[in-house]
């Protein structure tokens, strides 16, 4: 039995995860583990943590520094900190750092701390500054790179000292627990004695990757690999400092199989050779961008100790040449959620030939690792207001929740937002129309044409020539544009009847349009719904309904065969609209597909949390498209929850963020790892009311 949305709010509490009936996937998750309450003083901050964490981090993740030169590694005794109420056990290393009177009084190193019980807890002032890295949505990351180095001067064996070559390395880093690759040992030997037993350990994790000769701390790189489905991004990192070192980005080299996920999926099941090739091509886009960005930034790859990388579930399975038939029919079962350990070689990128790579684990086949990373950037889990992530794309992915209970699901939007199944849609490149705006004092919008000022209405203050407009988006000239062929500027409106209707295109990269990409498919509907251009259904008005209630807009809509379209950008001759850039009526239907399937799904999120839409404090819009979104419109369109607009943002490139977090920090990784048994996963599609909800969802906000 599940309950409906009224049900819950009459009456159940507040946490969804507490609240919710088991489904048949929400009773295969884990429990998601209780919370203990820890107080910093002096500050005063009170957080909610999961049990386990350090006291370390749950202070670094909530912004308070806590003295460190070692980063959470155990071996500065920096981070010393007094539990002035609560519990907390003696660790081995407190010993060696505080006398018995002080381990009575409460003092303990905070990152061998281990959050128990609620807790009140002293933090001296800083005498030394942790090295720390904005990243992600305005977080501060301590830095603590999985991957390490050290430079080690050892004494040289004699008769008198018969220690193995290896117990020499490891007894000089005794703070750590190492494992040791076999390569390292075949290579040992002639490495410390050929540098006078001056040597580097490089270390990622607890294994002894590599012992390099003479001091090579200065070199420690990693890259963030952002794998989308259409497009991959690589950011080189130092990873002592923190700085991004150099970005560059490509298209997947899978496009031949397909745009979206489905497609690729489909391909291996239609042709079992396509893993093995589609593996290939992500290795090559991942060599290709590895290459570029130690070449922009003069590194060489053998000093990248570490990957991360941020890909949905089906470019993960498809880079480590897992089979992902299963992602792609029902009930879309995944090989693992957290990969095995991985190397930087497993994913074809040139690096250290040991360096590890962390594949960002996934919560489900449509919610997957770049959704984790986004999370992790943006901060949900650790947030105590209630907001909604949307990371739009061809499938959709929504999460709800706050720092005390994550709802998730996906949404299949289909390919509009990309610029397919749009008849001049294209990818948000040069040449695509970015946004478009109308002002309503010219076209003569109809909340003012019927008011007592006539048709046209009142004059917008800064816009009362009636000739150009001044928004500072469209033609600016003043003078209108007459020549019939559009203007050059590339991103006024160069329709051949002038701007005098008021419509205004901005065109990526300031060049004549060439294409309409996803964030101006959604302004542009959402223009029309306001000039009244197109009602609540979705339907294009008539020519007699056009020329009442929007007479300067209205000789755009025309005929294209049998098809209603409405002409954003005319080209070729005077009249030719089969030349021109224009929306037309089913492009119209396949954006109401899209955002009722989005919408369908954080309202079926918000009814499981028995929460209204006012409940939602902020929306953050994720990925490449979610960044250019304009809020206003989406809003006007019913994509996001009707909200005033300041509390709609653009999250960015939230996963790559996420990738560069993981790298610089095994403590904000230890927590995309909690993230698994955090998140709840809603499925759509086995709802009774999902249809229903869908249905309704396709109607425009009225
Ligand atoms: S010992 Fe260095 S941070 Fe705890």
């Amino acid at each position: 039995m599940t309950h409906t949305a009224a049900e819950r709010s009459a009456g159940q509490p507040s946490d969804p995860r507490a609240s919710a009936e088991p489904t048949p996937r929400a009773s295969a998750e884990p429990t998601p583990p209780a919370r203990v309450e820890l107080e910093f003083r002096p500050a005063g901050l009170r957080v909610r943590v999961p049990p386990g964490v350090t006291l370390f981090d749950a202070a670094s993740w909530n912004g308070i520094a806590i003295d460190s030169t070692c980063g959470g590694h155990g071996t500065c005794k920096k981070c010393k900190i007094r539990i002035a109420d609560g519990t907390v056990p003696v660790s081995p290393l407190d010993a060696r750092a505080f006398s018995p009177d002080e381990l009575r009084s409460g003092w303990r190193l905070a990152c061998r701390a281990l959050a128990g019980t609620d807790a009140k807890i002293e933090v001296p002032p800083l005498v030394t500054r942790p090295k720390a890295a904005t990243v992600g949505v305005g977080r501060q990351v301590i830095l603590r790179p999985a991957a390490q180095k050290r430079y080690l001067e050892l004494a040289e064996p004699s008769l008198a000292d018969q220690q193995t070559d290896i117990e020499r390395v490891l007894a000089a880093l005794d703070d750590l627990e190492l494992r040791v690759d076999l390569a390292v040992l075949r290579s040992l030997g002639a490495r410390l004695r050929s540098a006078d037993f001056r040597v580097t350990a490089v270390i990622v994790d607890d294994v002894l990757i590599d012992v390099q000769a003479g001091d090579t701390t200065d070199r420690l790189f990693g890259i963030a690999f952002d794998l989308g489905t259409t497009t991959v991004v690589a950011t080189l990192l130092d990873l002592r400092t923190g700085t991004p070192l150099a970005v560059e980005s490509m298209l997947n080299k899978q496009q031949p199989f397909g745009a979206d996920v489905i497609s690729r999926i489909s391909a291996v099941m239609l042709k079992p050779a396509a893993l093995d090739e589609m593996s290939r091509l992500a290795h090559e886009t991942l060599a290709e961008l590895a290459g570029e960005v130690c070449a922009r930034a003069g590194a060489s790859p053998a000093d990248i100790a570490e990957v991360a990388v941020a890909g949905n579930a089906t470019m993960t399975h498809l880079a480590l040449g897992i089979d992902p038939e299963p992602l792609g029919v029902a009930p879309f079962i995944m090989a693992a959620r957290q990969l095995p350990e991985v190397l930087a070689a497993d994913l074809g990128v040139p690096a250290h030939p040991r360096a590890r790579a962390f594949p960002f684990p996934a919560f489900g086949a449509y919610v997957g690792g770049d959704i984790t990373a986004g999370l992790l950037a943006s901060g949900m889990n650790r947030d105590a207001r209630t907001r909604l992530f949307i990371d739009v794309g061809t499938n959709c992915e929504i999460v709800l929740g706050n720092r005390d209970w994550l709802l998730a699901t996906a949404a299949p939007a289909g390919p509009a937002f990309e610029g397919a199944a749009i008849r001049c849609g294209m990818r948000a490149a040069p040449g695509a129309i970015e946004s478009v705006s109308a002002n309503p004092s010219q076209h003569g919008a109809h909340q003012l044409s019927s008011g007592p000022y006539g048709q046209g209405g009142p004059r917008m203050p800064g816009n009362s020539d009636g000739q150009g407009n001044s928004d500072g988006q469209g033609n600016s000239d003043g003078q209108g544009n007459s020549d019939g062929q559009g203007n050059s500027d590339g991103r006024g409106n160069s329709d051949g009847r002038g701007n005098s209707d008021g419509l205004s295109l901005r065109v990526i990269g300031d060049c004549e349009p060439t294409g309409l990409c996803g964030s101006g498919l959604v302004d542009a509907v959402a223009t029309l719904l306001a000039a009244g251009l197109l009602d609540r259904s979705g339907r294009l008005v008539s020519d007699d309904v056009a020329a009442q209630v929007a007479p300067a807009l209205a000789p755009r809509l025309a005929m294209l065969g049998h098809e209603r379209v409405f002409v954003l950008h005319w080209l070729g001759e005077p009249g030719d609209v089969a030349a021109s850039i224009y929306l037309t009526q089913r492009d119209i239907r396949e954006l109401q597909f899209a955002k009722a399937a989005i919408a369908t799904g954080w309202r079926v999120l918000l009814a499981e949390a028995a929460l209204a839409e006012s409940d939602v404090q902020q929306v953050l819009l994720a990925g490449s498209f979610g960044s250019y979104l304009s809020p206003a419109s989406a809003i006007a369109i019913g994509l996001v929850p009707s909200l005033p607009a300041v509390r709609i943002v653009s999250a960015g490139n939230v996963a790559g963020e996420g990738a560069k977090m993981a790298l610089l920090s095994v403590r904000e990784r230890a927590a995309a790892l909690a993230l698994l048994e955090e998140v709840r996963y809603v499925e759509l599609s086995d709802r009774a009311d999902f249809n229903d909800a869908f249905v309704e969802q396709l109607q425009f906000p009225g």
